[in-house]
C-alpha cells in the first residue's frame, strides 16, 4: 500500500520541473493526481500517465479555481491534498524592476497560492482532513538578489503560517518547503553559466544543486499521514545553504 493510497491531490505547475516530479511520485504512492497548469501542451504530455488528470488552470484566476475544485469534487468525491507549486521567477535587480514585474511575480507566486487554499480548504474541511504544501524558497530567507521573486516567496512563507493556525482545528495542515537551487527549467540560465554555478556550489555545504526528486520526497512526507502532527513548518531543502 502506498503512502498516499486513494488520496486525491491537486498539484499546480504539475507540467514541469518540480511539479512534474511531485505528480510522478504521488501516483507511485497510490494517489490520483490532478496536474493543474497554464501550459496546455506540457499538460497533455503529463496526462498520458495513468491516474494523472491534466486540467488547465491559471492560478491567478478565481473563476478558474472555483471551476477546477468543483470538477475535482464531482469527479473524485473529495480533495485531500493541495501542492501550491506553480511559480515564476526573474533575475531583475531592484534598479531594473517596475510595477508590472512586481505584479506578475507576486500575483502568480503569492496571490495564486492564497487562492489555492481559499478554494480547496473548504472541501478538505468537509472531511475534517487535508494537507497543503506551499512552495516558498530560500530566497525569502537569504539575500540572493532575486528581489521581487524573494518578496513573493516571503508572502508564501507568511501566509503558510497564518493558514496553518487558521485551519488547524479544521483538520487541515499547512506547511511550506524552501528549496535551494534545484535543477529545473526555471534555473536553466544559471546552470549554463559556469561562473554562477561554481559560485552557488561553493556557497552550498553539499557542493551541488538539488534535484527535483529530492524536493518531491520532502513534499511527499509533509503531504502524507506520516506528518500528521506537523503544521506551520518551514522546511529547507537546500543542501545546507541556509545552515551556514
Ligand atoms: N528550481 C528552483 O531552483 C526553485 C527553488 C526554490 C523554489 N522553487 C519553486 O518551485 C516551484 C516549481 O518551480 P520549477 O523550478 O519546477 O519551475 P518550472 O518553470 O519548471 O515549473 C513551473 C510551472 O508552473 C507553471 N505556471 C507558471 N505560471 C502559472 C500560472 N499562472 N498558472 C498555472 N501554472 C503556472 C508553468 O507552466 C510550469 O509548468 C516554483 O514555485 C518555484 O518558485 C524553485
Amino acid at each position: 500500500m502506498g503512502r498516499l493510497q486513494d488520496k486525491v491531490a491537486i498539484v499546480t505547475g504539475g507540467a514541469s520541473g518540480i511539479g512534474a516530479m511531485i505528480v510522478d511520485r504521488f501516483v507511485k504512492e497510490g494517489a490520483t493526481v490532478i496536474a493543474a497548469d497554464i501550459n496546455e501542451d506540457a499538460l497533455n504530455k503529463a496526462s498520458e500517465k495513468e491516474n494523472v488528470y491534466g486540467m488547465k488552470l491559471d492560478v491567478t484566476s478565481e473563476e478558474g479555481w472555483k471551476s477546477l475544485t468543483k470538477d475535482v469534487q464531482e469527479k473524485f468525491g473529495k480533495i485531500d491534498i493541495l501542492i501550491n507549486n506553480a511559480g515564476v521567477s526573474t533575475e531583475k535587480t531592484i534598479d531594473e524592476l517596475d510595477y508590472k514585474d512586481w505584479e506578475f511575480l507576486n500575483k502568480i507566486n503569492g496571490f495564486g497560492t492564497m487562492l489555492g487554499m481559499k478554494y480547496t480548504v473548504p472541501y478538505m474541511t468537509e472531511n475534517k482532513k487535508g494537507a497543503v504544501v506551499n512552495l516558498s524558497s530560500i530566497t525569502s530567507q537569504v539575500g540572493m538578489g532575486l528581489n521581487s521573486y524573494s518578496a513573493s516567496k516571503g508572502a508564501v512563507r507568511a501566509i503558510t503560517r497564518a493558514a496553518a493556525t487558521q485551519y488547524a482545528r479544521n483538520g487541515v495542515r499547512v506547511n511550506a518547503v524552501f528549496p535551494g537551487v534545484i535543477q529545473t527549467p526555471m534555473v536553466a540560465s544559471l546552470e549554463s553559466s559556469d561562473q554562477a554555478l561554481a559560485q552557488i556550489n561553493a556557497m552550498t555545504p553539499m557542493g551541488r544543486l538539488g534535484k527535483p526528486e529530492e524536493v518531491a520526497s520532502a513534499i511527499l512526507f509533509l503531504a502524507s499521514d506520516d506528518a500528521s502532527y506537523i503544521t506551520g513548518v518551514e522546511l529547507p531543502i537546500d543542501g545546507g545553504y541556509t545552515a551556514l
